[in-house]
C-alpha cells in the first residue's frame, strides 16, 4: 500500500505494518509525523466541506481522546455497545489529520464523528464559521506530560525519550507532536466564539462522568433514555474500557504499539505527575503556566483529593 492511499487506521489494523521512517517534520510551526501525516493533505483540511451534523473532538495528545471516541460512539448508538466491540476507537472516530482522511471523510454518511490534535489554524474554514460542532477536551498539563512520556516509550511513531528529564524538556519546548500545550489550548479557547464550541476537562469527567455525558448530549441535541444513558456511562468507565481490547488498542500490532513496554489505558487518574516531577520541575511548570495562561479564565485540578472541591 502506498503512503498516499494508506491511512493511519489501516496500519493500526495490519498484522504486518510497513516499518516507516517516523520523525517529526515541522510544518507551519507545527510538528507533523512523517509517515502518518502529509503536510499537503493537512493544508487541504481548511477547504473541507462541512455539514452541520459533523462533530469534532479536539484534544492535545493524552487528554482523553480515546475516552471521547468511546463516549461519542455510545451516545450516537444510544448506548448499544455493538460498534464498540467490532472496531477500534480510532476507526469509529478517526483523526482528520491522517494521510488519506479526506476521501474517507467525504464518503462517510452523517453524522461524521472525528477527532484531531491539530491547532486551530488548520481547521476547516467552515468550522470556524459555526458549521458543525467542536468539543475541546483539556486535561491538567502535568498529567498530560506524564501520560505522553509513557506513550513515547512504546509508540513506534514517536521518539523514545532518554529519560523523564529529557522528555520534560522536550515537552516544555514544544518539541513533540502537538507542539506547545499552552499554545494549543490558548488558540482554541481564544477562538471559541467563532465555533459551536463546548469546553470540558478530563478532570470533570473523572469527577462526574454522568453529568458530563449529559452535558455532551445537550450540546449535541441528543435525548437518551435513562437506560441508554446508564449504558453510555457504564461502558465509558476506565475499568470497562481497560477490559475492552478495541477501546484499549490491544489489537494494534506490537510493531506500532509495543504492548510489552506500556499500555494505552495506563492509570486513568488525576495527579500521577506527583510520582514523576521533581519539586523544581513542578515549580518551573507552575511559573510557565502563570506566565502563559494569565489572560485565560482556565484552571485545572491536579490532585485527585481536590476533585470534590473543583468547580
Ligand atoms: S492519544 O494518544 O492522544 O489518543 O491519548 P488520549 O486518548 O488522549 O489519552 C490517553 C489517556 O487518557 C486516559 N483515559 C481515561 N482515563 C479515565 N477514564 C477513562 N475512561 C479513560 N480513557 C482513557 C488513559 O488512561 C491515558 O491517561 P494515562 O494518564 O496515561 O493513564
Amino acid at each position: 500500500m502506498t503512503t498516499s492511499t494508506r491511512t493511519k487506521t489501516d496500519h493500526l489494523d495490519s498484522t504486518d505494518p510497513q516499518v516507516l521512517d517516523y520523525m517529526l517534520v515541522p510544518h507551519r510551526n507545527f510538528n507533523l509525523i512523517n509517515g502518518v501525516h502529509s503536510p499537503d493533505e493537512v493544508d487541504q483540511i481548511q477547504n473541507w466541506e462541512i455539514r452541520d451534523s459533523d462533530i469534532f473532538v479536539v484534544t492535545y495528545p493524552k487528554s482523553g481522546t480515546i475516552w471521547m471516541q468511546q463516549i461519542l460512539t455510545l451516545i450516537e448508538a444510544k448506548g448499544d455497545v455493538t460498534p464498540n466491540t467490532e472496531h477500534l476507537n480510532a476507526q469509529r472516530v478517526p483523526w482528520i489529520e491522517l494521510i488519506g482522511s479526506e476521501k474517507e471523510f467525504n464518503a462517510t454518511p452523517s453524522p461524521r464523528l472525528r477527532v484531531t490534535h491539530l491547532q486551530y489554524k488548520f481547521m476547516p474554514l467552515a468550522v470556524r464559521q459555526k458549521r458543525g460542532k467542536v468539543i475541546y477536551v483539556a486535561r491538567n498539563p502535568k498529567d498530560v506530560l506524564v501520560s505522553y512520556y509513557h506513550f513515547h516509550k512504546y509508540a513506534a511513531m514517536l521518539e523514545t525519550p532518554k529519560d523523564f528529564n529529557d522528555f520534560f524538556e522536550k515537552f516544555m519546548e514544544g518539541k513533540v507532536f502537538g507542539n506547545c500545550w499552552f499554545e494549543h489550548i490558548k488558540t482554541w479557547y481564544a477562538n471559541r466564539d467563532n465555533m459551536n464550541f463546548l469546553y470540558i476537562t478530563y478532570e470533570e469527567m473523572i469527577k462526574d462522568l454522568r453529568s458530563m455525558v449529559e452535558r455532551m448530549c445537550r450540546f449535541l441535541g441528543k435525548d437518551l433514555t435513562e437506560e441508554q444513558m446508564a449504558s453510555v456511562v457504564e461502558h465509558s468507565t476506565f475499568r470497562t474500557m481497560k477490559l475492552n481490547p478495541q477501546a484499549n488498542y490491544k489489537t494494534v500490532p506490537d510493531s506500532l504499539l509495543d504492548h510489552n513496554k506500556g499500555t494505552f489505558m495506563r492509570k486513568g487518574t488525576i495527579g500521577d505527575w506527583k510520582n514523576h516531577f521533581t519539586v523544581a520541575q513542578s515549580e518551573r511548570f507552575d511559573s510557565a503556566f502563570q506566565e502563559k495562561m494569565w489572560d485565560l479564565p482556565l484552571s485545572f485540578v491536579s490532585d485527585i483529593n481536590d476533585v470534590n472541591s473543583a468547580t
